[in-house]
């Protein structure tokens, strides 16, 4: 499949002719969910986001924001993370050629995540601070220097993920709600303007973990934890868009625990067989603790970055491995026993 801007170039702001820097994003799959679909009693799909090059969603939004640096002339991309978009901007800054620098808040972002920002020969700062305060000292210092900002307040990350919501509609058609994570409110916000621009209109059900929930208590949360590290996040920047998106669709906000989040994230790959991060997970578990919404038969769930972006939760959540001395009879203990 080609990338994003070539598919979808008619409903980009990109002409003919303008440059891409793509790694063949988007066209993820969107996978029944039969398990989930029993126990919710609705029709579920998952849209798999872990698919995307980089490994979650952030890569739709970077192709855009970065290809249109390139057009404005940019030789440097920067970007506030809690690890997936530094990620997305390492990797398309390395494609673009051009030099990419991320602002992540130290010892608190998955390990892949920063394998992948390292590798891409990204500049990675470790703030002493959360995402909030990144996000703050990146604007300032965009404003003052001739580096691109890529962060989702960029309307650029917007128009490429907003294309999700076609491939959506493209391979299903209508859907009564969709079901979201939201940390920085960029995805939802996206989503929505997508369902809207193709004359759609779902619900939009947005979750947020209990401990960084300020859309949920309509208050700014200065000290965000959550096990789900990609949306740790006290202050929202599409917090308007992202509220105006849930009442336009009838949809809501709510906040999902940590215990929840693991249970949907245990679910998923034990039972549906796919692998998200704890942060996806939370779409999961906030349509597994509310139910379908009233009158919902046709939901999808967003699981928006893949499972292997943070082995160390996984391995606290999981079983431990079998010891086995090398002999047939202790091997048949082992499998069968
Ligand atoms: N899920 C994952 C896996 C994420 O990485 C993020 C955001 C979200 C959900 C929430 O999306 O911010 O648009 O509401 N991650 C950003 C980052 C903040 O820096 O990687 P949102």
């Amino acid at each position: 499949m080609p990338g994003l801007i070539e598919r979808y170039r008619d409903r980009l702001p990109f002409a003919p002719g303008d440059p891409v820097v793509s790694l063949q994003e988007g066209s993820t799959p969107l996978v029944p969910a039969p398990q989930l679909s029993e126990r919710v009693g609705a029709q579920v799909w998952l849209k798999v986001e872990g698919a995307n090059p980089t490994g979650s969603f952030k890569d739709r939004g970077m192709t855009c924001a970065v290809s249109a640096a390139v057009r404005e002339g940019a030789t440097a991309v920067i970007c506030a993370s809690t690890g997936n978009t530094a990620a997305s901007a390492a990797a398309y800054a390395a494609r673009a050629q051009i030099t990419g620098a991320v602002i992540v808040p130290e010892g608190k972002i998955a390990t892949g995540k920063l394998a992948q920002a390292l590798m891409h020969g990204a500049r990675v700062i470790a703030l002493r601070g959360n995402f909030d305060q990144a996000l703050e000292l990146v604007r300032e210092l965009s404003a003052n220097h001739p580096i691109a900002l890529v962060n989702s307040v960029n309307p650029f990350r917007l128009e490429g993920q907003k294309t999700a919501s076609f491939e959506i509609l493209d391979e299903i058609g209508p859907i009564d709600a969709l079901c979201i994570p939201v940390g920085n409110a960029g995805n939802i916000t996206a989503y929505w303007k997508g369902f809207q621009e193709m004359g759609s209109a779902p619900r939009m059900h947005g979750f947020q973990a209990a401990g960084a929930a300020p859309l949920v208590s309509g208050q700014r949360v200065e000290h965000p934890e959550t096990v789900a590290s990609a949306i740790r996040i006290g202050n929202p920047a599409r917090w308007e868009e992202a509220m105006t998106a849930m009442r336009d669709s009838r949809g809501g906000v709510e906040a999902v625990s940590d215990a929840q989040i693991l249970d949907a994230y245990r679910f998923l790959a034990a039972r549906e067989g796919v692998f998200c991060e704890p942060a996806s997970a939370a779409s999961v578990a906030g349509l597994l603790v509310h139910g379908a919404p009233e009158g919902a038969r046709r939901i999808v769930c967003v699981l928006t970055g893949h499972g292997l972006k943070d082995p160390q939760v996984a391995l606290e959540q999981s079983g431990s491995v079998v010891p086995c001395e090398p002999d047939i009879a202790a091997v048949e203990r082992a499998v069968l026993g």
